[in-house]
């Protein structure tokens, strides 16, 4: 069995990264300023290495503003630390690639990335406006580019050395394997909803066997309840080991070979959330049989974002 110190400081290569990925990830999907600040301050300082943000967010300057403000009381460098970012719907024509790759870094504050991801696979009509819609509501999608012409400009990013590696959030398998049998520089990530009611299996075994890490966002379903956290067999196995049901939806995440991402607010939910233990085999396998299947996330689907409010 892993032991728990492994588990909580693991990480998994990036291919054609220079680096690793440390498992335990902190999500910035984080509605307002102040919070974001104070939140990621003190992911940092519960443990954290790996800071998942994105240009939708809205909130990198605050990101980068904590961890600059942090990194040094802490005791750590920049490079001992794991940044993403992720390029925007309405940036995916190619000439638009870079320069919102670097206005990202810019409000970030840094100089290069760990990881960048293309947000989503639907492009939206490019221009200021984030969430182009016409009068009726529905989204204006941009049929001028292909991801394949995304990717090629995202490529160019880990040439300049701009981004260590690239990656892809929200696909699906069918629209991954285009992109991997084409890509000049291989999907070194992807990002997708996982949890013990969405595992996504057939996914994580493609990205294990091709040495793609799969990162899993709303491990704990998002904290909507009913959902994972209150879930029978967890909280069985919870009372069971010990642990919060929390901690077992984020081991059982981290046993099966994926990294995740969660957001923790405060420094008590940080800890929690970072001090997970490794949960007996048995228990694994009793979370892989729940039959329950929800996603809570559509943005899979439309490229839309679930959860985060329109206008944002
Ligand atoms: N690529 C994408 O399209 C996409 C989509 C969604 C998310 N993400 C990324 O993934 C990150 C994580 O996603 P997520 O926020 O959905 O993850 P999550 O950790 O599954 O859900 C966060 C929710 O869980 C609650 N929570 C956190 N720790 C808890 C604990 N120990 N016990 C009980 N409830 C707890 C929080 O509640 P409180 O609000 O009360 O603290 C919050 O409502 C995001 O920040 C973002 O970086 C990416």
């Amino acid at each position: 069995m892993i032991d728990s110190v492994a588990l909580q400081k693991g990480t998994l290569p990036v291919r054609h990264g220079t680096g690793h990925m440390p498992v335990l990830g902190f999500g910035t999907l984080i509605p307002d300023a102040e919070t974001t600040i104070i939140a990621t301050r003190t992911a940092l300082e519960a443990g954290f290495r790996h800071f998942d943000c994105a240009e939708r967010y809205r909130n990198e300057r605050e990101v980068g503003e904590a961890l600059k403000m942090a990194l040094p009381t802490v005791g750590i460098t920049r490079e001992q630390i794991f940044v993403t970012t992720k390029l925007w719907n309405t940036n995916h024509r190619p000439e638009r690639v870079a320069p919102a790759c670097e206005a990202s870094m810019g409000r970030l504050g840094l100089t290069y990335l760990d990881l960048y991801l293309s947000h989503t696979p639907f492009a939206f009509q490019p221009g200021d406006e984030e969430d182009p819609r016409d009068s009726d509501g529905n989204i204006l999608y941009d049929q001028e580019v292909t991801l394949p012409e995304t990717w090629g400009a995202m490529e160019d990013l880990v040439d300049s050395g701009r981004c260590r590696a690239i990656g892809l959030s929200d696909i699906t398998l069918d629209a991954l394997l285009p992109i991997w049998q084409s890509a000049r520089i291989k999907p070194a990530v992807v990002q997708v909803e996982a949890h013990p009611y969405l595992p996504e299996t057939e996914l994580l075994e493609f990205c294990k066997q091709r040495d793609i890490v799969f990162l899993a966002f709303a491990p704990l379903g998002h904290g909507i309840r009913p959902g994972p956290l209150e879930d029978p067999v967890v909280l069985a196995i919870a009372a069971r080991t010990g642990n919060t049901p929390a901690q077992v939806l984020l081991a059982w995440a981290v046993q099966r070979g994926t990294a995740l991402l969660t957001t923790p607010k405060t420094a008590e939910r940080a800890r929690e959330n970072f001090n997970i233990s490794a949960l007996p085999e048995d228990a694994i396998d009793e979370i892989d049989r729940i039959q329950t299947r929800q996603r809570f996330n559509d943005v899979v689907k439309t490229g839309s974002p679930g959860f985060i409010p329109r206008g944002r």
